[in-house]
């Protein structure tokens, strides 16, 4: 379909929009005309020594940076600035968003001053969101929208938002796992818990450690949950092989894990995800819930990509189950077409 004039008018207007997903794991940008400009690790890793103005200086951020994680010489200071999807350290996050913005449009951004649109998750506190707001305002935006990260994540998913009819997304992040009920272009039930992809790692460090005795970095433990991790056992299993350190003698030790391990090391987290959906379908009002059990659930975010979740999920729901397309960038993505759309709570910083 030809564009016509004044939909290229609005395009215009509306190309210094900027949607940013500042996840506890992965920090994106987007934008309308450039889609996905950034896709970084949110980590950054400051120089202890100060500048003569008293200020830490950034010495690495994103992929640079993470790769520090855990392997950090004493002159550096590695940070993850978010937890559980919002601030945990204010100072870091902005120096974080300053430098990512930089990176994704160097030049005329910063003369142009763009409106950013953030996604926060549901059960982010008013400070919470207040911290976010200010942070997206020292790096340079100049009016500062936030979106539900759940109704961002259904719009990237492509769900139909705005029909009346109910759709469910769990997003599943690093931190948190979102559930969103959406309907008519707004949620109608949000569910929000702080276990995500992180505490599936750290469920891996434990079961190593208790089964091996080796304690695995957290960096292993994450490479080993994307490769062999599954929420369902499979035959015949996976196996690899990684190396930690061992606990009676300090000395390094290579163990051989199998999907098993990690299906037995992530079924208690996991489990709190399944009661969150159960609760949220508990909730939710019942003729949305009569909705989603004929269209389905659809999963997002980097959790979403573990092995046989769907199944999981769809065997102890008996409710369809489909992760989405690209689940890594629906909650970016989604976030930039609300904006469009005007799904968006607006504020300026003039
Ligand atoms: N193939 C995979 N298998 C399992 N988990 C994966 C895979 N790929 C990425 N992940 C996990 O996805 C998580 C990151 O997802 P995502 O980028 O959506 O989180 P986030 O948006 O930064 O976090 P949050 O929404 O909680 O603030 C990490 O825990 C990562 O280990
Ligand atoms: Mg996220």
């Amino acid at each position: 379909m030809a564009r016509s004039h004044a939909q290229s008018v609005f395009g215009r207007l509306f190309s210094d929009s900027v949607a940013v997903d500042l996840g506890t794991a992965n920090t994106l940008i987007y934008t309308d005309d450039g889609g996905i400009v950034l896709n970084q690790p949110s980590v950054v890793c400051f120089d202890r020594q100060e500048s003569a103005a008293g200020r830490k200086r950034v010495a690495l951020v994103g992929d640079e940076a993470k790769q520090m994680l855990g392997r950090t010489p004493v002159n550096l200071e590695t940070v993850r600035p978010m937890r559980a999807g919002v601030i945990a350290n204010f100072p870091a996050a902005e120096h974080m968003i300053r430098q990512f913005v930089g990176m994704a449009r160097p030049q005329p951004f910063f003369a142009r001053r763009a409106s950013f649109t953030l996604c926060v998750p549901s059960g982010a506190t008013q400070v919470e969101r207040r911290a976010i707001r200010e942070a997206a305002a020292a790096a340079g935006a100049r009016k500062v929208n936030l979106i539900d990260e759940s109704l961002a994540s259904a719009v990237g998913a492509g769900l139909p938002v705005s029909s009346a009819t109910g759709s469910m997304v769990v997003d599943i992040g690093g931190g948190t796992t979102e559930i969103g009920v959406i309907a008519l272009g707004g949620t109608a039930y949000t569910g929000s818990i702080r276990v995500g992809g992180d505490q599936f790692d750290a469920a891996i460090i434990k079961h190593v450690r208790n089964n091996f005795h080796v304690l695995l970095g957290e960096q292993t433990a994450e490479y080993v949950k994307k490769t062999i991790g599954s929420a369902l056992a499979i035959v015949p299993p996976d196996t690899m092989r990684a190396t930690g350190r061992g606990i009676d003698d300090g000395l390094p030790r290579t163990v051989e894990l199998s999907t098993q391990d990690i299906v037995e090391a992530i079924a208690s987290p996991l489990r709190q995800v399944l009661g969150a959906v159960k609760a949220a379908l508990e909730n939710a009002p019942p003729e949305l819930v009569t909705d989603i059990a004929d269209a389905g659930i659809v999963l997002t975010g980097g959790g979403a990509l573990l092995g046989n979740l769907a199944r999981y999920f769809s065997n102890e729901l008996h409710i369809d189950v489909r992760v989405a397309d690209e689940p890594l960038t629906c909650a970016v993505r989604g976030a930039g077409a609300a904006a469009s759309a005007g799904l968006v709570e607006m504020s300026a910083y003039d």
